[in-house]
């Protein structure tokens, strides 16, 4: 008979590239000023999920030995991908990703901006780590991290946030402005690190999910700001949600997948799928936040639980309620402000099939996912990608 395959762990599967992954950010981090330095490395001090970099790494292995472009393909119009030109150690004197990024200046103000002992950690963990993991790869990974930290920087400022991964969020330790300008320095180093992958098709997709983050919480905050006082529900509301939802979480896992399979050098059609692989990931990632925003503790998550209802917010759960509890219509109308609004929709909410109805929705695109990628050939990390959605249906925080 077969013999059941051994579950694999996907985070151990890549857990020496995240390990190397953190500290690499805080090179990436480095300001001469110390309150910037101290605020922008805030959230790299208490251990994240690194779910995006996990994705970017498991999805980089994963296409290693799935089918490749070649430089003489007549239907590419890509350029063979710089990764080629690079030595196993990582060390190419002009377009090498891992060289440190140094002050453009001289100004002694702003001083190096990673220190070259740390670099020599980071190139020697590269040249002895995974073969199929490729430098410009790792670099996207740590890329993705960036993105998603200044984020979260600007986020909590926006959600009036008191705490992230456990501890006092940004803006309540340093203060707005601190925690904007921090989130602005994120995106500037990312951009910097983007640049120097030397692949326009790549920093385009970073750069658009940048565009794409911002007009996902526009999406947000105009849906909150409706000043319809009983909108009637119709199917156009998920809709909406569901376009906010790929904008503000999807589009960096989707769009970080394929950057991944592209550095690799993949074919258009493993390319293809590493973008449905994230997108529906994505998708369903969000939708799990967001059914846990509903039956999670504080406690459990790190960060204040039923934040949604409170911040006017009708996510997934509530629009399945709403559909079956016209009455809501108000509520929402009014983003849940009166006294006695959240309470109400907390209760309809919980004798609803909303909260079911959203695990159902979650687990059909991390079906999707798997299925993306069905035709990769078997790999380890193929097993860890598949093991990814498991853990996103499966988390508690
Ligand atoms: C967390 O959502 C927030 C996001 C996924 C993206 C927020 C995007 C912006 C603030 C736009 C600015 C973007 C950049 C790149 C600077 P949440 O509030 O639902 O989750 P939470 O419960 O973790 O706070
Ligand atoms: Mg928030
Ligand atoms: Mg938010």
């Amino acid at each position: 008979g077969e013999q059941p395959p051994i579950p694999v762990d996907p985070l151990r599967l890549v857990a020496k590239e995240v390990k190397f992954l953190a500290s690499n950010i805080r090179a990436l981090l480095g300001s001469g000023h110390p309150t910037l330095d101290t605020v922008a490395k805030y959230y790299t001090q208490s251990e994240g999920k690194y779910v995006r970099p996990t994705l970017v790494l498991l999805m980089s292995r994963a296409t290693a030995a799935a089918p490749k472009i070649t430089a003489r393909d007549p239907s590419s119009t890509r350029k063979p991908p710089i990764n080629s030109a690079i030595s196993p150690s990582g060390v190419l004197a002009d377009v090498n990703p891992t060289r440190p990024i140094e002050s453009p200046d001289a100004d002694a103000s702003s001083t190096p901006l990673s220190d070259p002992s740390r670099d020599a950690v980071y190139n020697s963990a590269t040249s002895e780590s995974d073969p199929d993991i490729l430098p410009t790869q790792r670099r996207l990974a740590e890329i993705t991290e960036l993105i998603h930290t200044a984020s979260l920087l600007h986020d909590d400022v926006i959600d009036h946030s008191v705490s992230r991964r456990s501890n006092p969020s940004a803006n309540i330790s340093f203060g707005n402005k601190m925690a904007v300008l921090a989130g602005d320095f994120l995106l500037g180093r990312a951009s910097v690190a983007l640049a120097r992958l030397r692949d326009p098709e790549v920093t385009e997709l970073l750069a658009t999910v940048i565009a794409n983050l911002v007009e996902g919480e526009f999406m947000q905050l105009k849906n909150t700001a409706r000043d319809e006082r009983h909108p009637v529900y119709t199917d156009d509301a998920i809709a909406y949600y569901l376009r906010k939802t790929y904008l503000k979480s999807a589009s960096l896992i989707s769009k970080s997948c394929r950057a991944a399979a592209l550095l690799g050098g993949s074919t258009p059609e493993v390319v293809e799928a590493a973008y449905a692989y994230g997108k529906n990931l994505g998708l369903a990632f969000q939708l799990v936040d967001d059914m846990l925003d509903y039956t999670t503790s504080e406690r459990e998550l790190g960060k204040p639980a039923g934040a949604d209802l409170e911040l006017g917010l009708a996510t997934a759960p509530l629009l399945f309620a709403w559909r079956d509890n016209a009455e809501l219509g108000a509520l929402v109308g009014r983003r849940f402000a009166e006294p006695g609004d959240v309470l109400m929709a907390r209760q309809l909410v919980s004798r609803s099939s909303g909260l079911e109805e959203t695990r159902v929705m979650a687990q059909q695109y991390v079906d999707e996912a798997i299925q993306a990628i069905e035709f990769f050939p078997d790999s380890e990390a193929k097993c860890g990608l598949i093991e990814m959605c498991t853990k996103v249906m499966q988390r508690r925080k």
